[in-house]
């Protein structure tokens, strides 16, 4: 088909194959496409890190990748990170230590935070602090945020 291209990309850990436009954004893919409506929008143009998700391993704003660009590569999803029976350590963490108030940036903040402790299991709080920094939270001051994510390197890094 022209105008047209088509893609393979396995998210959460299903394959999906879709004929999708080549300006289509990976985020749109996701949200649109596939209705995994978790990544949220902020700017649309890498700036609030809304969008992450990991792409083969690394995070990436979404919204800065053409779903194109992801044809043959694994996508993780905050739909994918945890469930509501089984909260993630990060999910678990951030919910006892208030690290959302409205929620916006939270699914961004936890695939960066998982990016972060994948590389840096026992990061230092300026590890933390400088790890989300390209992550805009409008609401909690980021205390907390950094008090969740120090929480859960604890509980991934115990036996
Ligand atoms: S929506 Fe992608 S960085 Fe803001
Ligand atoms: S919890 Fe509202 S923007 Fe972060």
């Amino acid at each position: 088909m022209s105008g047209t291209a088509r893609v393979t990309v396995t998210v959460n850990g299903t394959r999906y194959e879709r004929e999708v436009e080549p300006r289509l954004l990976l985020g749109d893919f996701l949200r649109v496409t596939l209705g995994l409506t978790g990544t949220h929008f902020g700017c649309e143009h890498g700036v609030c890190g809304a969008c992450t998700v990991i792409l083969d391993g690394d995070s990436v704003r979404s919204c800065l990748v053409f779903a194109v660009q992801a044809d043959g590569s694994e996508v993780l999803t905050v739909e994918g990170l945890g469930t509501m029976e089984r909260l993630h350590p990060l999910q678990q963490a951030f919910r006892e230590h208030h690290g959302l108030q409205c929620g916006y940036c939270t699914p961004g903040m936890l695939m960066t935070a998982l990016d972060l402790l994948r590389k840096t299991p026992r990061p230092s709080e300026a590890a933390v602090r400088d790890g989300i920094s390209g992550n805009l939270c409008r609401c909690t001051g980021y205390q907390n945020i950094v008090a969740a994510i120090l929480a859960a390197a604890e509980r991934l890094a115990s036996p």
